[in-house]
């Protein structure tokens, strides 16, 4: 078996992290969320991957994963011109899977348990593709599946406007060789893309063995900042303390915190679940539960809980506690000179601040 992953796409939805970055790339816990899918794809004994990618964001994704040697995979980059869709996406991949049966894993999805059962029970069974189906309140944002009385998947609809079932269907789908005539066969969406609800809505249509799987474990689609957020949570809360940098005497370490190589803690407080990047400097400073902060930061005289900063960010001098924050790459949050009580900022596109 082999398997597609997706990382092409504009990823608009993220903005204005995505201006400078795919958005398969975004930090989860200090990793690229498109790392957890290639580890679940390995782990469940698939070695052989192809990733697409989009001209814009391509050689980033390219120099991240690079060959796959380092996840124990051998991957391939299938340039997709356009965000064409992820059926388009499947249909690009078609000389690249041949015959074989795939796992398609959209590279910006995570799910905490891994698809390990998932993936042998495909694999030792005769059904033609395999979905996974998540229960939400509101599955509006998504691809949404009705079932019949059996618990077999009826129709389905992408992003349906009113409520129709609770089921989404999460992006991590199971195929055979019959995928490939549903791909041709469809045509694009009002929104111009070949859907992948097309794509196995056809397959149900023609009568093949359409199966869905109704996961329990956590799922998020790490397409919006508040999905982000709560990937970092799911993540911190199962992992396992680790200390590779430098903690003085003056200060504290509470907790599951993991300090990654070359992480510098003076005069501060850490209070786990957190994660200190590579080379980030921590000084008089308190770090609180669920806080991510990537490589080569410097967090200097502020406290911050629950938030996600990235990479060669600074926070320094901010008088109030930073919370539920997702702070770029590259950022400078200083106190400001000048009158007392001003607010001084150079903020990008579609930002939010909230004061
Ligand atoms: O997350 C699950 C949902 O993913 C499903 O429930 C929906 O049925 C499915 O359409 C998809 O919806 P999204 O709106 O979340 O898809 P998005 O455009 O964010 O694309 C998902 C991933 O695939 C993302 O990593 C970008 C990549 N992609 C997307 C398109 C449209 C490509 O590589 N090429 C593309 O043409």
């Amino acid at each position: 078996m082999k398997g597609l992953v997706l990382s092409g796409g504009k990823g608009t939805r993220l903005r204005p992290f995505t201006y400078t970055g795919a958005k398969q790339l975004v930090p989860v816990a200090n990793k690229p969320v498109l790392f957890y899918a290639l580890e679940d794809l390995v782990e469940a004994g698939i070695t052989d991957i192809g990733i697409v990618i989009s001209p814009e964001t391509g050689e980033q994704v390219k120099a991240a994963v690079g060959d796959g040697s380092r996840f124990r995979a051998r991957v391939e980059y299938i340039v997709q011109d356009a965000p064409r869709g992820i059926a388009h996406g499947i249909k690009i991949a078609h000389d690249f899977i041949g015959t074989e049966r795939f796992i398609l894993f959209l590279g910006d999805n995570f799910i905490r348990d891994g698809i390990v059962p998932q993936v042998a029970a495909f694999r030792e069974g005769t059904m033609n593709a395999q979905i996974i189906l998540y229960k939400l309140d509101d599955p509006s944002s998504m691809g949404v599946a009705i079932l019949d009385g059996d618990g077999r998947v009826k129709r389905l609809v992408e992003k349906p406007r009113q409520f129709i079932s609770p089921y989404g269907v999460i992006g991590i789908y199971m195929f055979d060789h019959h995928v490939f005539e549903a791909v041709n066969a469809i045509q694009p969406s009002a929104r111009g893309e070949l859907e992948i609800t097309d794509t196995i809505q056809y397959l149900i249509d023609h009568n093949l063995d359409v199966r869905a799987h109704l996961l329990s474990g956590g799922w998020i689609d790490t397409g919006k900042m508040s999905d982000i957020l709560e990937a970092n949570r799911l993540v911190l809360d199962i992992l396992e303390a680790k200390n590779e940098g430098q903690v003085d005497s003056t200060s504290i370490i509470e907790g599951r915190v993991v300090l990654q190589a070359g992480a510098v803690v003076h005069n501060s407080r850490i209070r786990g679940p957190a994660i200190i990047g590579e080379r980030t400097r921590i000084e008089n400073a308190f770090v609180g539960p669920y806080t991510s902060i990537y490589h080569d930061c410097l967090i200097r005289h502020c406290e911050i809980e629950h938030s996600v900063v990235l990479e060669h960010s600074t926070l320094m001098d901010i008088p109030t506690r930073i919370a539920d924050s997702l702070i770029g790459r590259n950022t400078r949050v200083t106190r400001a000179d000048g009158p007392p009580k001003t607010l001084k900022m150079v903020i990008g596109d579609y930002s939010q601040v909230g004061i």
